[in-house]
């Protein structure tokens, strides 16, 4: 089936061109869960507002400082208000602070382990990063529709309506569960997300080197027209 032609291929080129960010690491040789859920978590609220290359400095200065969400909870406001200088959107850095301790006091120290339950126990945490906690850290088979992953599927599937409307948002999440490979869908997801970062950028994106370029409705109807004028001539 094609889906299964699209995961391989996006799946070969992450493989081959992903960039090595250290809760990538984290996410693939840490053996521990409870540390896994807890720095992808902090990784991927640093990342809500803040671009790759400033959150890397941060976030392993922040995992130096507390490894483990016990160090986190234990850790005071000013701390952590410290840590977060510089990153903006400081609420994001104290939601992490109280999820910690709500993990401490109400989960006996162990991180949710069900998209469910970091909905649910994590302040801060919506759909996205609950999406994208549970497949990096826990292999849950989910879907994660941030920005990148919106422009990557609006093109791919040629969708010309508004795709910010949560008309067209609800369908990429449909899509996005539909087509995340259930055996990689950590990195699956992150593929998606360096697919839209460093190939299917907003302005001029590299069409010639994407891997799944005879997969893509935009490229497909943007080759076409211009076809269609050349034989004008
Ligand atoms: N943006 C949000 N999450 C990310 C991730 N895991 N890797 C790269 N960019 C991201």
């Amino acid at each position: 089936a094609e889906v299964s032609l699209f995961r391989s291929r996006l799946l070969r080129w992450y493989d081959q061109s992903k960039r090595d960010l250290p809760w990538r690491t984290v996410a693939m040789t840490e053996t521990d869960a409870n540390i896994r859920t807890y720095a992808v978590w902090v990784s991927e609220v640093m990342l809500q507002q803040t671009q790759v290359a400033t959150v890397i400095d941060y976030y392993n200065k922040w995992m130096k400082r507390w490894p483990t969400v016990q160090e986190l909870a234990a850790a005071s406001v000013e701390d952590v208000n410290e840590m977060w200088a510089g990153l903006g959107y400081y609420s994001r850095g104290r939601r992490l602070h109280q999820g910690a301790q709500k993990v401490m006091s109400e989960l006996a120290g162990e991180m949710p382990r069900t998209t469910q339950g970091l909905l649910k126990w994590l302040p801060g945490v919506g759909r996205y990063t609950a999406g994208a906690v549970g497949s990096i850290a826990l292999g849950l088979v989910t879907g994660a529709v941030d920005g990148n992953v919106t422009r990557v599927l609006c093109r791919l599937r040629a969708i010309g309506a508004d795709c910010t409307s949560s008309l067209v948002t609800d369908l990429l999440w449909e899509i996005c569960n539909l087509i995340v490979d259930p055996e990689r869908p950590g990195q699956f997801n992150q593929a998606l997300m360096e697919l839209g970062a460093l190939v299917c950028r907003p302005k001029s994106p590299l069409c010639a080197r994407c891997p799944v370029q005879t997969h893509c409705h935009a490229y497909r109807k943007v080759t076409h027209i211009t076809f269609s004028v050349a034989i004008l001539y």
